[in-house]
Protein backbone atom coordinates (compact mmCIF):
# COMPACT_ATOMS: atom_id res chain seq x y z
CA UNK A 1 0.00 0.00 0.00
CA UNK A 2 1.51 3.08 -1.20
CA UNK A 3 1.09 6.36 1.94
CA UNK A 4 0.71 9.80 1.43
CA UNK A 5 1.80 10.79 5.01
CA UNK A 6 4.54 9.78 7.56
CA UNK A 7 5.48 10.64 11.07
CA UNK A 8 8.18 9.12 12.52
CA UNK A 9 10.40 9.01 15.04
CA UNK A 10 7.50 10.22 17.81
CA UNK A 11 9.08 10.43 21.23
CA UNK A 12 5.64 10.09 22.61
CA UNK A 13 2.91 9.05 20.57
CA UNK A 14 -0.62 9.04 22.40
CA UNK A 15 -2.80 6.60 20.44
CA UNK A 16 -5.68 6.99 22.83
CA UNK A 17 -6.27 3.54 21.51
CA UNK A 18 -9.62 1.54 22.74
CA UNK A 19 -13.40 0.95 22.63
CA UNK A 20 -14.86 3.75 20.48
CA UNK A 21 -17.44 5.32 22.90
CA UNK A 22 -16.84 7.15 26.00
CA UNK A 23 -13.90 6.19 28.69
CA UNK A 24 -15.11 6.02 32.18
CA UNK A 25 -13.62 5.39 35.01
CA UNK A 26 -9.52 3.98 35.28
CA UNK A 27 -10.08 3.78 31.37
CA UNK A 28 -9.40 7.73 31.27
CA UNK A 29 -5.92 6.58 32.24
CA UNK A 30 -5.03 4.57 29.42
CA UNK A 31 -4.22 6.97 26.69
CA UNK A 32 -1.95 4.07 24.49
CA UNK A 33 1.65 5.49 24.98
CA UNK A 34 3.82 4.30 22.76
CA UNK A 35 7.59 5.88 22.73
CA UNK A 36 9.20 5.78 19.21
CA UNK A 37 6.55 6.09 17.64
CA UNK A 38 5.55 5.94 14.08
CA UNK A 39 2.13 7.04 12.01
CA UNK A 40 1.26 6.01 8.45
CA UNK A 41 -1.74 8.18 6.57
CA UNK A 42 -3.40 7.43 3.68
CA UNK A 43 -6.65 9.09 1.32
CA UNK A 44 -7.00 11.09 4.98
CA UNK A 45 -7.29 8.32 6.84
CA UNK A 46 -4.64 6.33 9.76
CA UNK A 47 -3.44 3.46 7.61
CA UNK A 48 -0.93 2.66 10.26
CA UNK A 49 0.10 2.97 14.08
CA UNK A 50 2.83 1.30 15.67
CA UNK A 51 6.49 1.37 16.82
CA UNK A 52 9.96 1.90 15.05
CA UNK A 53 10.09 1.45 11.16
CA UNK A 54 6.79 0.96 8.81
CA UNK A 55 6.64 -2.45 7.83
CA UNK A 56 7.14 -3.67 4.07
CA UNK A 57 3.99 -3.94 3.08
CA UNK A 58 3.54 -0.45 3.47
CA UNK A 59 5.46 1.81 0.35
CA UNK A 60 6.71 5.77 -0.48
CA UNK A 61 6.57 7.32 -3.08
CA UNK A 62 8.23 10.62 -3.98
CA UNK A 63 5.30 11.89 -3.24
CA UNK A 64 4.77 10.42 0.43
CA UNK A 65 5.15 13.46 2.99
CA UNK A 66 7.84 12.67 5.84
CA UNK A 67 7.49 14.14 8.95
CA UNK A 68 10.07 13.51 11.37
CA UNK A 69 8.71 14.09 15.21
CA UNK A 70 12.28 13.17 16.93
CA UNK A 71 11.71 14.60 20.36
CA UNK A 72 7.98 15.84 19.51
CA UNK A 73 4.81 14.51 21.14
CA UNK A 74 1.31 13.66 19.01
CA UNK A 75 -1.83 13.29 19.92
CA UNK A 76 -5.10 12.88 18.32
CA UNK A 77 -6.85 16.27 17.31
CA UNK A 78 -8.33 18.08 19.68
CA UNK A 79 -12.33 18.35 19.85
CA UNK A 80 -14.15 21.37 21.59
CA UNK A 81 -17.04 20.56 22.04
CA UNK A 82 -18.93 23.32 23.54
CA UNK A 83 -18.19 26.87 22.48
CA UNK A 84 -20.62 29.69 20.76
CA UNK A 85 -18.32 30.71 17.91
CA UNK A 86 -20.04 32.68 16.07
CA UNK A 87 -21.44 36.07 17.42
CA UNK A 88 -21.29 39.47 16.54
CA UNK A 89 -19.06 41.89 19.22
CA UNK A 90 -17.51 41.68 22.26
CA UNK A 91 -17.96 42.74 25.89
CA UNK A 92 -14.92 44.22 27.37
CA UNK A 93 -17.55 46.84 29.10
CA UNK A 94 -18.31 44.14 31.48
CA UNK A 95 -14.85 43.76 33.02
CA UNK A 96 -14.81 46.59 35.27
CA UNK A 97 -18.45 45.99 36.24
CA UNK A 98 -17.66 42.56 37.25
CA UNK A 99 -14.49 43.95 39.07
CA UNK A 100 -16.48 45.80 40.72
CA UNK A 101 -18.22 42.99 42.03
CA UNK A 102 -21.43 42.70 39.89
CA UNK A 103 -22.61 38.73 38.82
CA UNK A 104 -23.18 36.81 35.44
CA UNK A 105 -26.72 36.48 36.03
CA UNK A 106 -27.21 40.52 37.37
CA UNK A 107 -25.75 41.68 34.27
CA UNK A 108 -28.00 39.43 32.17
CA UNK A 109 -31.24 40.03 34.26
CA UNK A 110 -30.15 43.97 33.52
CA UNK A 111 -30.37 43.46 29.78
CA UNK A 112 -26.69 43.50 29.69
CA UNK A 113 -24.55 40.04 29.06
CA UNK A 114 -26.24 37.74 26.54
CA UNK A 115 -28.41 40.75 25.76
CA UNK A 116 -25.55 42.98 24.04
CA UNK A 117 -24.31 39.73 22.08
CA UNK A 118 -27.92 39.47 21.16
CA UNK A 119 -27.93 43.07 19.03
CA UNK A 120 -24.50 43.19 17.90
CA UNK A 121 -25.48 39.50 16.19
CA UNK A 122 -28.46 40.95 15.23
CA UNK A 123 -26.85 44.16 13.52
CA UNK A 124 -23.99 42.35 12.15
CA UNK A 125 -24.05 40.89 8.41
CA UNK A 126 -22.94 37.74 7.28
CA UNK A 127 -19.89 38.60 5.96
CA UNK A 128 -18.97 40.44 9.06
CA UNK A 129 -19.83 37.16 11.36
CA UNK A 130 -17.86 34.88 9.41
CA UNK A 131 -15.14 37.00 9.49
CA UNK A 132 -15.12 37.35 13.18
CA UNK A 133 -15.78 33.36 13.71
CA UNK A 134 -13.38 32.30 10.73
CA UNK A 135 -10.49 34.29 13.25
CA UNK A 136 -11.48 32.64 16.02
CA UNK A 137 -11.71 29.10 14.09
CA UNK A 138 -7.82 30.00 12.90
CA UNK A 139 -6.96 30.30 16.70
CA UNK A 140 -8.24 27.17 17.35
CA UNK A 141 -6.46 25.24 15.11
CA UNK A 142 -3.36 26.72 15.86
CA UNK A 143 -3.78 25.25 19.70
CA UNK A 144 -4.37 21.92 18.04
CA UNK A 145 -8.14 21.70 17.66
CA UNK A 146 -9.66 19.87 14.38
CA UNK A 147 -13.10 19.91 15.39
CA UNK A 148 -15.62 22.35 17.06
CA UNK A 149 -18.84 22.63 18.23
CA UNK A 150 -20.93 25.78 17.18
CA UNK A 151 -23.86 26.84 19.20
CA UNK A 152 -26.51 29.62 18.36
CA UNK A 153 -28.17 31.31 20.38
CA UNK A 154 -27.65 35.25 20.12
CA UNK A 155 -30.56 35.70 17.98
CA UNK A 156 -33.22 34.26 20.17
CA UNK A 157 -36.85 35.24 19.47
CA UNK A 158 -35.24 36.78 16.29
CA UNK A 159 -35.49 33.70 14.27
CA UNK A 160 -33.73 35.21 11.00
CA UNK A 161 -30.61 35.62 13.06
CA UNK A 162 -30.68 32.27 14.69
CA UNK A 163 -30.55 31.09 11.05
CA UNK A 164 -27.76 33.28 10.25
CA UNK A 165 -25.66 31.98 12.77
CA UNK A 166 -26.38 28.29 12.06
CA UNK A 167 -26.13 29.39 8.10
CA UNK A 168 -22.50 30.54 8.68
CA UNK A 169 -21.12 27.43 11.59
CA UNK A 170 -22.37 25.57 8.12
CA UNK A 171 -20.45 27.68 5.82
CA UNK A 172 -17.28 27.44 8.02
CA UNK A 173 -17.84 23.78 8.06
CA UNK A 174 -17.33 23.49 3.71
CA UNK A 175 -14.54 26.35 3.59
CA UNK A 176 -12.28 25.97 6.88
CA UNK A 177 -10.24 22.91 7.70
CA UNK A 178 -12.06 22.46 10.97
CA UNK A 179 -14.73 20.43 11.11
CA UNK A 180 -17.35 22.72 12.73
CA UNK A 181 -20.75 21.06 14.72
CA UNK A 182 -23.86 22.90 14.68
CA UNK A 183 -26.41 23.24 17.67
CA UNK A 184 -29.04 25.16 17.83
CA UNK A 185 -29.68 27.15 21.40
CA UNK A 186 -32.65 29.58 20.59
CA UNK A 187 -33.49 28.76 24.53
CA UNK A 188 -30.06 30.77 25.56
CA UNK A 189 -32.00 33.74 27.24
CA UNK A 190 -35.40 34.91 27.79
CA UNK A 191 -36.06 37.87 25.11
CA UNK A 192 -36.92 40.99 26.15
CA UNK A 193 -40.41 40.85 24.80
CA UNK A 194 -41.07 37.54 26.30
CA UNK A 195 -40.41 38.95 29.98
CA UNK A 196 -43.42 38.47 30.96
CA UNK A 197 -44.84 35.35 29.57
CA UNK A 198 -41.48 33.21 28.49
CA UNK A 199 -44.08 29.96 28.22
CA UNK A 200 -44.76 32.12 25.07
CA UNK A 201 -41.43 32.19 23.75
CA UNK A 202 -40.77 28.13 24.72
CA UNK A 203 -43.97 27.55 22.15
CA UNK A 204 -42.27 29.59 19.57
CA UNK A 205 -38.94 27.30 19.68
CA UNK A 206 -41.14 24.07 19.91
CA UNK A 207 -43.63 25.21 17.51
CA UNK A 208 -41.73 27.24 15.00
CA UNK A 209 -38.19 27.14 15.03
CA UNK A 210 -37.38 23.23 15.99
CA UNK A 211 -39.39 22.05 12.54
CA UNK A 212 -37.87 24.88 10.23
CA UNK A 213 -34.42 23.81 11.72
CA UNK A 214 -34.75 20.28 11.37
CA UNK A 215 -36.36 20.68 8.09
CA UNK A 216 -32.95 22.73 6.71
CA UNK A 217 -30.72 20.33 8.35
CA UNK A 218 -29.17 23.02 10.30
CA UNK A 219 -28.67 21.39 13.35
CA UNK A 220 -27.10 18.28 14.82
CA UNK A 221 -28.12 19.07 18.35
CA UNK A 222 -30.40 21.45 20.67
CA UNK A 223 -28.99 22.78 23.71
CA UNK A 224 -30.82 25.01 26.41
CA UNK A 225 -29.68 27.15 29.29
CA UNK A 226 -31.34 25.69 32.32
CA UNK A 227 -30.54 28.22 35.12
CA UNK A 228 -32.44 30.29 37.78
CA UNK A 229 -33.91 33.10 36.30
CA UNK A 230 -33.60 31.82 31.94
CA UNK A 231 -35.15 28.13 31.58
CA UNK A 232 -36.36 26.28 34.03
CA UNK A 233 -36.80 22.80 34.50
CA UNK A 234 -39.76 22.04 32.74
CA UNK A 235 -39.74 24.08 30.07
CA UNK A 236 -36.13 22.76 29.17
CA UNK A 237 -37.63 18.92 29.08
CA UNK A 238 -40.18 20.53 26.67
CA UNK A 239 -37.79 21.77 24.45
CA UNK A 240 -34.86 19.32 24.29
CA UNK A 241 -38.45 16.35 23.70
CA UNK A 242 -39.37 18.57 20.97
CA UNK A 243 -36.07 18.87 19.61
CA UNK A 244 -35.56 14.78 19.70
CA UNK A 245 -38.87 14.51 17.82
CA UNK A 246 -37.13 16.49 14.93
CA UNK A 247 -34.18 14.29 14.88
CA UNK A 248 -31.92 17.00 17.39
CA UNK A 249 -30.21 15.40 19.56
CA UNK A 250 -29.80 17.34 23.37
CA UNK A 251 -27.46 18.82 25.16
CA UNK A 252 -27.84 21.06 28.30
CA UNK A 253 -26.10 23.86 29.94
CA UNK A 254 -27.13 22.48 33.58
CA UNK A 255 -26.12 23.62 36.94
CA UNK A 256 -23.68 26.37 35.76
CA UNK A 257 -24.33 28.56 38.45
CA UNK A 258 -27.43 27.52 40.79
CA UNK A 259 -28.31 23.54 41.66
CA UNK A 260 -31.94 23.25 40.02
CA UNK A 261 -31.27 19.88 39.25
CA UNK A 262 -30.19 19.96 35.66
CA UNK A 263 -27.71 17.01 36.22
CA UNK A 264 -30.70 14.71 36.98
CA UNK A 265 -33.05 16.26 33.92
CA UNK A 266 -30.11 15.87 31.65
CA UNK A 267 -30.65 12.23 32.80
CA UNK A 268 -34.31 11.64 32.82
CA UNK A 269 -34.29 13.17 29.12
CA UNK A 270 -30.99 11.11 27.96
CA UNK A 271 -28.64 13.80 26.77
CA UNK A 272 -25.56 13.38 25.25
CA UNK A 273 -23.83 15.44 27.25
CA UNK A 274 -24.70 17.73 30.15
CA UNK A 275 -22.36 20.84 30.34
CA UNK A 276 -20.61 22.89 33.38
CA UNK A 277 -22.32 21.04 36.56
CA UNK A 278 -20.14 23.52 38.49
CA UNK A 279 -23.22 22.78 40.94
CA UNK A 280 -24.70 19.35 40.05
CA UNK A 281 -25.60 17.20 43.57
CA UNK A 282 -24.42 13.87 43.88
CA UNK A 283 -27.89 12.29 42.94
CA UNK A 284 -27.79 13.75 39.08
CA UNK A 285 -23.78 12.81 38.80
CA UNK A 286 -25.17 9.45 39.94
CA UNK A 287 -28.58 9.17 37.33
CA UNK A 288 -25.80 10.73 34.41
CA UNK A 289 -23.72 7.79 35.31
CA UNK A 290 -26.42 5.11 35.06
CA UNK A 291 -28.01 6.80 31.76
CA UNK A 292 -24.01 7.01 30.31
CA UNK A 293 -24.58 11.09 29.70
CA UNK A 294 -21.33 12.74 29.41
CA UNK A 295 -20.15 15.49 31.83
CA UNK A 296 -19.07 18.20 29.26
CA UNK A 297 -16.79 20.57 31.74
CA UNK A 298 -15.70 24.08 31.04
CA UNK A 299 -13.25 25.08 33.63
CA UNK A 300 -12.09 28.48 31.83
CA UNK A 301 -15.61 29.26 32.51
CA UNK A 302 -15.61 29.17 36.56
CA UNK A 303 -12.52 30.45 36.73
CA UNK A 304 -13.46 33.65 34.41
CA UNK A 305 -16.61 33.49 36.19
CA UNK A 306 -14.42 34.18 39.33
CA UNK A 307 -16.62 31.63 40.66
CA UNK A 308 -16.50 30.01 43.98
CA UNK A 309 -17.13 26.67 43.21
CA UNK A 310 -15.67 24.05 40.08
CA UNK A 311 -17.28 21.38 38.57
CA UNK A 312 -16.03 18.60 40.77
CA UNK A 313 -14.35 16.38 37.93
CA UNK A 314 -12.38 14.04 39.97
CA UNK A 315 -15.97 12.95 41.88
CA UNK A 316 -17.89 12.88 38.68
CA UNK A 317 -14.97 10.17 37.25
CA UNK A 318 -15.18 8.29 40.55
CA UNK A 319 -18.67 7.74 39.82
CA UNK A 320 -18.78 6.50 36.49
CA UNK A 321 -19.42 9.64 34.44
CA UNK A 322 -17.16 9.99 31.44
CA UNK A 323 -15.90 13.51 31.62
CA UNK A 324 -14.92 15.74 28.51
CA UNK A 325 -13.27 19.10 28.27
CA UNK A 326 -14.37 22.58 26.19
CA UNK A 327 -13.64 25.81 25.90
CA UNK A 328 -16.91 26.92 25.99
CA UNK A 329 -15.18 29.99 23.80
CA UNK A 330 -18.45 33.30 23.85
CA UNK A 331 -17.57 37.11 24.25
CA UNK A 332 -19.05 36.45 28.26
CA UNK A 333 -18.46 33.93 30.50
CA UNK A 334 -15.39 32.51 28.62
CA UNK A 335 -13.60 34.85 26.01
CA UNK A 336 -10.60 32.14 25.53
CA UNK A 337 -10.17 29.88 22.07
CA UNK A 338 -7.22 28.24 24.22
CA UNK A 339 -7.97 24.55 24.34
CA UNK A 340 -4.93 23.88 25.63
CA UNK A 341 -4.79 26.50 28.62
CA UNK A 342 -8.39 24.68 29.71
CA UNK A 343 -6.28 21.34 29.81
CA UNK A 344 -4.12 23.07 32.28
CA UNK A 345 -7.26 24.11 33.93
CA UNK A 346 -8.52 20.95 33.82
CA UNK A 347 -5.26 19.85 35.98
CA UNK A 348 -5.08 22.46 37.76
CA UNK A 349 -8.05 23.20 38.95
CA UNK A 350 -9.67 19.71 38.82
CA UNK A 351 -7.17 17.58 40.36
CA UNK A 352 -7.37 15.69 36.78
CA UNK A 353 -4.05 13.56 35.96
CA UNK A 354 -2.94 14.66 32.37
CA UNK A 355 -4.15 11.39 31.02
CA UNK A 356 -7.67 11.90 32.09
CA UNK A 357 -7.30 15.56 30.35
CA UNK A 358 -6.08 14.10 27.23
CA UNK A 359 -8.52 11.36 27.40
CA UNK A 360 -11.17 14.32 27.92
CA UNK A 361 -9.89 16.68 25.26
CA UNK A 362 -9.87 13.56 22.23
CA UNK A 363 -12.05 10.58 22.53
CA UNK A 364 -14.71 11.73 24.93
CA UNK A 365 -15.12 14.96 23.51
CA UNK A 366 -15.64 13.20 20.19
CA UNK A 367 -18.32 10.96 22.02
CA UNK A 368 -20.05 14.51 23.46
CA UNK A 369 -20.48 15.29 19.31
CA UNK A 370 -21.09 11.48 18.35
CA UNK A 371 -18.39 11.67 16.30
CA UNK A 372 -16.54 8.98 18.26
CA UNK A 373 -16.57 5.89 15.11
CA UNK A 374 -14.85 8.45 13.71
CA UNK A 375 -12.52 11.01 15.55
CA UNK A 376 -10.88 11.44 18.73
CA UNK A 377 -7.85 8.52 18.56
CA UNK A 378 -5.18 7.48 16.41
CA UNK A 379 -5.83 4.17 15.46
CA UNK A 380 -6.07 2.50 11.90
CA UNK A 381 -9.85 3.52 9.92
CA UNK A 382 -10.13 6.63 11.71
CA UNK A 383 -9.97 10.38 10.47
CA UNK A 384 -6.57 11.28 10.08
CA UNK A 385 -6.77 14.68 12.80
CA UNK A 386 -3.20 14.68 14.67
CA UNK A 387 -1.90 16.97 16.24
CA UNK A 388 2.39 17.38 16.77
CA UNK A 389 3.64 19.34 19.63
CA UNK A 390 7.19 20.76 20.41
CA UNK A 391 7.31 18.95 23.77
CA UNK A 392 8.93 15.46 25.23
CA UNK A 393 5.88 14.39 26.77
CA UNK A 394 1.64 15.43 26.74
CA UNK A 395 2.45 16.09 30.76
CA UNK A 396 4.74 18.82 29.59
CA UNK A 397 2.13 20.82 27.86
CA UNK A 398 0.11 20.75 30.69
CA UNK A 399 2.74 21.86 33.01
CA UNK A 400 4.10 24.62 30.89
CA UNK A 401 0.56 26.27 30.89
CA UNK A 402 -0.97 29.11 29.29
CA UNK A 403 1.20 29.05 26.30
CA UNK A 404 1.17 27.15 22.32
CA UNK A 405 3.01 24.19 22.05
CA UNK A 406 1.69 22.97 18.79
CA UNK A 407 4.10 22.62 15.96
CA UNK A 408 2.36 21.00 13.13
CA UNK A 409 -1.63 20.18 12.82
CA UNK A 410 -2.89 17.26 10.48
CA UNK A 411 -7.03 17.57 9.28
CA UNK A 412 -8.46 14.78 7.11
CA UNK A 413 -4.26 13.44 6.18
CA UNK A 414 -3.84 17.62 5.14
CA UNK A 415 -0.61 19.58 7.15
CA UNK A 416 -3.11 22.53 8.02
CA UNK A 417 -1.29 24.38 10.43
CA UNK A 418 2.46 24.58 10.36
CA UNK A 419 3.64 26.98 13.38
CA UNK A 420 6.86 28.61 11.72
CA UNK A 421 5.18 28.91 8.09
CA UNK A 422 2.04 30.63 10.12
CA UNK A 423 4.56 33.02 11.71
CA UNK A 424 6.02 33.86 8.18
CA UNK A 425 9.44 32.70 8.57
O1 LIG B 1 -22.03 28.70 28.44
N1 LIG B 1 -24.38 30.24 30.23
C1 LIG B 1 -24.83 30.50 29.13
N2 LIG B 1 -24.18 30.61 27.99
C2 LIG B 1 -22.78 30.81 27.86
C3 LIG B 1 -22.41 32.24 28.01
C4 LIG B 1 -22.87 33.07 26.89
C5 LIG B 1 -22.61 34.53 27.02
O2 LIG B 1 -22.42 35.05 28.14
O3 LIG B 1 -22.63 35.18 25.97
C6 LIG B 1 -22.01 29.87 28.76
O4 LIG B 1 -21.41 30.26 29.78
FE1 LIG C 1 -21.95 27.64 26.89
Amino acid sequence: MKVDLIIKNIKSLYTLQGPNRPRIKDEMKEVGLIENGIVAIKDGKIAYVGQGELPKEFETSEDTKIIDATGKTVIPGLVDSHTHLVHGGSREHELAMKLKGAKYLEILEAGGGIHSTVKATKNASFLELYEQAKKSLDIMLSFGVTTVEAKSGYGLDDFDTEIKQMEVAKKLNEDHPVDVVSTFMGAHAIPERYKDDPDKFVNAIIDEMIPEIAKRSLAKFCDVFCEKGVFDLEQTKKILKAGLNYGLLPKVHADEIEPIGGAELAAEVGCISADHLVAASDKGIDMMAEKGVIANLLPGTSFYLQAAKHARAKEMIKRGVAVSLSTDYNPGSCPTENMQLVMSFASLIYKMTPEEVLTASTINGAASLKLEDQIGSIEVGKMADLVILDAPNFEYTIYHFGINHTLYVIKSGQLVYDKYKYMGF
